[in-house]
């Protein structure tokens, strides 16, 4: 159904040589939608291709024979282990890849070699490990016959490469990493594999309150930058082309990019809210549809948005709105108007069958006093083991009165729980309602979690709410006894 659909779409879109839109499915959350559940969204949102950051077995398994291109992940934690031995490496290929192709018959195309290995925040750490495990994954798929079938690559930050002269033309490799980048890029050149570039101006607008925002996003409405006569209106294009230019530089000027995350978050920080998020995915969707490129890179350009859904557990090191990339929430329904250009609709088609647990919530008791000593490591406890980023300057609940706090970090805990009666029993500040505390105005929502949801036993134990259920709680009621 899946090949004639897209068949006779192509007939009508005329843009066949357009490979659709790809989507990261990341799957750090306490409490995950059923594999099956998403796979079941990827298709009837038209996601021709889905990016993983692991090789989860339940996860490949559910997209099997669903047509959907897959690129796996080997995360950076593993990268010295199949670097170091090519047995390893062998033995990551027939469990990951051929495995799954051949019996689950899942389309895989590309792997992953890490994720984003080169940041500066790993302080190198991963600088000389990320070439051999790319060279043994290489040579592993090649011995596993899937050497043309299946690509490697590694998604790489964009801080990679600069401009040495603000304009993309002066895009070169940044000099502390020069030699690694070019053994890396001549040997994804010689295995007919891409490069794969993350692009956020998100964060460069976040980390440069002089950045223009205009430039960020797609309208035409900012001061171009004129590049000898190319202007440049938007960060993105300028990006590409910088690592376009750096690639050319080097010798490389026709290795095939990929972008492997681009997308905007929608809370945790003044600058990451709906209106953002849907003006930049909505103008870079509009930007690449019909097959349309950079001025230095012309053709079609393959993406994956970052990301499909929410995840609650991931780390908010780099800043709170980590946990709100999804064009979807953590529940599977659309955040705001997104037109893919996939569907006949032009609707995000929201997540089905989704169960959820019952409607009540854990508030602070009207009796209960702001001033009570144990208020604020409540709260920190709450907060520290569920999730609070949506409190705070310029978020989605940020307009809360200090009661209105104290209970957001209490149901949040509380539902992270799966509404255990324990979970609510903060000493003599807590209790159960039935009454949504959801403020009438604004964008601010007590949420209910979904139902945890437990691959079958033994594959992988109880994935959902597990860790905070058992240890937690009795940490909690300890805490009630004192
Ligand atoms: C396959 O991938 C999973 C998930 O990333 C990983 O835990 C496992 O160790 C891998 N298997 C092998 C044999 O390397
Ligand atoms: C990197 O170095 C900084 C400063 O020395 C340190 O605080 C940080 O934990 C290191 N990060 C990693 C991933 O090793
Ligand atoms: C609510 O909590 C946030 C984050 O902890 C804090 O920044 C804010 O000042 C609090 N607001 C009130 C009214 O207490
Ligand atoms: C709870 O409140 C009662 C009555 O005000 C008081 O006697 C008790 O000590 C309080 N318990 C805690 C744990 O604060």
């Amino acid at each position: 159904m899946g090949k004639v659909s897209v068949g006779v779409a192509c007939l009508f879109w005329m843009i066949c040589s357009v490979r659709g839109i790809g989507v990261n499915w990341g799957t750090q959350s306490s409490h995950p939608l059923p594999p099956e559940t998403i796979v079941r969204m990827l298709r009837e949102n038209g996601f021709q291709r889905v990016k993983l950051f692991d090789a989860d077995y339940g996860t490949l398994k559910a997209l099997g024979k669903s047509g959907i291109e897959v690129m796996v992940g080997i995360p950076n934690d593993m990268l010295a282990s199949v670097g170091g031995s090519m047995k390893a490496a062998d033995k990551w290929v027939a469990k990951n890849v051929s495995q799954h192709i051949t019996s689950n018959n899942v389309n895989i195309r590309y792997v992953a070699v890490g994720n984003e290995p080169f940041l500066e925040t790993y302080n190198g750490s991963y600088l000389g490990l990320t070439f051999p495990a790319l060279r043994n994954i290489q040579s592993a798929l090649v011995k596993a016959g899937l050497g043309s079938q299946v690509k490697v690559t590694v998604p790489l930050n964009a801080d990679v490469y600069a401009s040495s002269s603000q304009y993309p033309s002066g895009g070169d490799f940044r000099t502390d990493i020069h030699d690694y980048m070019l053994t890396i890029v001549n040997f994804l050149s010689v295995s007919g594999a891409p490069f794969t570039v993350n692009i956020y101006p998100f964060i460069s607008l976040y980390s440069d309150p002089n950045f223009p925002v205009e430039y960020a996003f797609f309208d035409g409405n900012a001061t171009p930058l004129n590049d000898g006569g190319t202007l440049y209106y938007n960060m993105f294009d300028a990006n590409l082309d910088t690592l376009a230019y750096a690639l050319e530089k080097n010798g490389f000027g026709n290795l095939p990019i990929i972008v492997g995350e681009i997308g905007w978050p929608t809370d945790g920080d003044r600058n990451a809210n709906m209106e953002y998020a849907r003006r930049f995915n909505q103008g870079f969707m509009s930007r690449i549809s019909g097959g349309r490129g950079t001025p230095k890179r012309p053709g079609p350009i393959d993406a994956y948005l970052f990301s499909l859904i929410d995840e609650d557990e991931k780390s908010i090191a780099p800043g709170n709105f980590e946990r709100h990339w999804g064009i979807f929430t953590y529940d599977g329904q659309a955040k705001y108007p997104l037109n893919l250009g996939t569907t006949n609709s032009g609707a995000l088609v929201p997540a089905k069958d989704v169960h959820y647990l019952e409607r009540k919530w854990c508030v602070m008791k009207p009796s209960a006093k702001l001033d009570d000593p144990q208020v604020a490591q409540s709260v920190s406890y709450a907060c520290g083991l569920a999730d609070c980023t949506c409190l705070g300057y310029g978020t989605s609940c940020g307009n809360l009165d200090a009661r209105g706090n104290i209970s957001y970090a209490f149901n949040s805990y509380f539902q992270k729980n799966n509404q255990l009666e324990v979970a609510c029993k903060f000493p003599n500040l807590s209790m159960i309602t039935k009454t949504d505390p959801t403020p009438s105005v604004g964008n601010c929502k007590f949420q209910i979690m979904i139902q945890p949801y437990y691959e079958s036993v033994g594959q992988r134990f109880g994935c959902a709410g597990k860790p905070l259920g058992l240890v937690s709680v009795l940490i909690l009621m300890i805490l009630t006894i004192l």
